[in-house]
């Protein structure tokens, strides 16, 4: 009897008379420690384990059923599996499942989230594939609006696939560390490129104050990863933000970083605009998350962008802060460790 206080999950033992032989300090923790020369069934209250012990006790075949534990801010599923043992005993275990429904959760939400973004798209697709069958004749200005509906629609469904992909491939790298080193200005200076392209409509002035960087300190990096980061966030300010406003891209070198606990690089990227509301910053990173969602789906936005950048940031061991102040603006700050001679002897 004196195994089971060993063992790290609760257990208990009940006798062939029905009267609680032992239990371990974890189902004391459940049940009380209160038990000895008390029967089972006054101790345990759900019917359903009730019910798996007495066939147990019955049939001598093993049987396994939900047991719920009731604590004050939730409830903790367990899986109670209820053996016959020697002496005509019964010993139950329960191993804790919240950790699994929580993940089972998580993924069909998930798989409820695609496929909600796939059927706008698709809807307006067959809509329109419709409209062009039933009609003999249709006049070459319509078709050109319908065809160029169609492209926009097939062009979001594949931004969302693609998003989908890269943030599978972010995920399964995750643990894989980054070993590339890398010149943090070269990468933003051409993320900096390429966003240009989209300030011609909307008029924003993107600022670069580069930091110099010690030379004895290396950022250890996956290059295009993160090339994705900054594109994502100077993409991010030049959507969400003001209108012909300026966006700043500042780095900094950081001797001590206390959060990393090692000297660090920090990156941020600031825009001028409306402020995001408190209660919406620690959920920007959700996959799909978006603080207005008309307004993000009209420019395009998977709602994925953050996410993939979380998971970026995560593999590089580094950490990502949000500002949004209504004078300071909007600020999306990553901070990377950096590799210093100090680290390499
Ligand atoms: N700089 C910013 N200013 C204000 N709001 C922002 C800013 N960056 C992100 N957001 C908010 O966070 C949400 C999530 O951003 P995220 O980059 O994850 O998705 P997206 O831009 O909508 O789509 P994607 O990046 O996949 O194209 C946005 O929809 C927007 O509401
Ligand atoms: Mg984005």
């Amino acid at each position: 009897m004196e195994t089971i206080f060993a063992i790290p999950f609760p257990i208990m033992v009940i006798g062939a008379d029905q009267q609680i032989l032992g239990m371990n300090n974890c189902a004391c923790a459940i049940f009380g420690a209160n038990y000895q020369g008390r029967l089972y069934s006054n101790v345990i209250r759900q019917p359903l384990l009730l019910a798996a012990i007495n066939e147990v006790f019955e049939s001598g075949e093993r049987r396994e059923v939900p047991f719920i534990q009731s604590l004050a801010k939730q409830d903790v599923t367990h899986r109670a599996v209820c053996v016959y043992s020697e002496n005509q005993s019964v010993v139950i275990s329960f191993f804790d499942d919240s950790f699994q429904d929580e993940v089972e959760q998580l993924r069909s939400e998930f798989v409820a989230n695609v496929s909600h973004e796939l059927r706008s798209p698709l809807t307006a697709l067959i809509g329109f594939i419709e409209t062009m069958r039933g009609q003999e004749k249709i006049a070459p200005e319509i078709q050109a609006q319908f065809l160029g509906i169609m492209k926009r629609e097939t062009d979001r469904m594949n931004r969302l696939i693609e998003d989908l992909l890269s943030l599978s491939r972010v995920e399964a790298d995750e643990r894989i560390r980054p070993a590339q080193t890398v010149e943090i200005n070269t990468i933003i200076s051409a993320a900096i490129s390429i966003c240009n392209g989209l300030t011609k409509q909307s008029k924003n002035e993107i600022l670069f104050f580069p930091a110099d960087i010690p030379k004895e300190a290396k950022l250890l990096a996956d290059e295009d990863q993160l090339q994705q980061v900054f594109n994502n966030l100077i993409e991010n300010a030049i959507k969400y933000g003001e209108a012909a406003g300026r966006i700043v891209v500042e780095t900094q070198y950081l001797a001590h970083d206390p959060a990393l606990r090692s000297a660090a690089l920090s990156v941020c990227v600031t825009n001028q605009g409306e402020a995001i509301e408190m209660v919406h910053i620690p959920r920007l990173t959700e996959r799909f998350y978006r603080v207005d969602e008309d307004r993000s789906r009209n420019t395009g936005g998977t709602g994925l962008g953050l996410a993939i950048v979380k998971h970026i940031v995560n593999r590089h061991r580094g950490r990502l802060k949000i500002n949004s102040d209504p004078e300071q603006g909007n600020s999306f700050c990553i901070f990377l460790p950096l590799e210093t001679e100090h680290d390499r002897f």
